[in-house]
């Protein structure tokens, strides 16, 4: 596989803080509930979460929907509800990489249930080649249209998650 650096340490560092501070003022003093969609979004999650000068609660859901191919399977479980009650709070999901949108749509549409004030999304990659679902995204880091990403959060196969950049990776 052909690994091709495609977003520095320095670059995602700046948009984080960038995207920290919109987030801050958005939400004033009403105390949001940042929810960190695992794996992926787990290094995103951390650095955002840290650069907001803000009062918050984390927690996390998890949804599994890629095998152990760089396409999707459509087929995806939730298998880690949040655990913090979302009824009449203003939620914020937070994702590394949005691409089909199945996955994302799917968590709205479940945390839909519990009746939040408001439920918003904030992605680090949105990307826009294989979108099928119409997804509203309310905050992003970068806007993509092709290929296959690795590092920081996104894997492939499991693997390349750690690497503190983001990279292009090709057959
Ligand atoms: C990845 C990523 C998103 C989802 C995006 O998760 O973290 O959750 O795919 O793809 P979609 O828009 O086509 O649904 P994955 O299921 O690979 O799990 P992971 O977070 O553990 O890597």
């Amino acid at each position: 596989m052909k690994k091709t650096l495609f977003i520095s340490r320095d670059a995602i560092a700046q948009r984080v803080a960038e995207l920290a501070r919109e987030i801050a003022r958005d939400y004033g003093q009403d105390k949001p509930i940042l929810i960190g969609v695992l794996n992926g979004s787990v290094f995103f999650f951390a650095d955002l979460v840290r650069a907001l000068d803000l009062p918050c609660e984390i927690d996390f859901v998890r949804a599994a929907s890629y095998g152990m191919s760089m396409d999707s399977s459509g087929c995806i479980r939730l298998t880690k509800e949040p655990e913090i009650p979302l009824e009449g709070r203003r939620v914020l999901l937070v994702e590394d990489i949005v691409d089909t949108g199945q996955t994302i749509s799917l968590l709205i549409e479940t945390l839909r249930h519990q009746n939040p004030k408001e439920l918003k999304i904030c992605v680090l990659i949105d990307k826009l080649e294989r979108r099928t679902q119409e997804v509203p995204i309310d905050y992003y880091g970068f806007r993509v249209e092709e290929g296959f990403l690795v590092g920081y959060g996104l894997d492939y196969a499991e693997q390349y998650r750690q690497l503190p950049e983001i990279f292009t990776l090709e057959p």
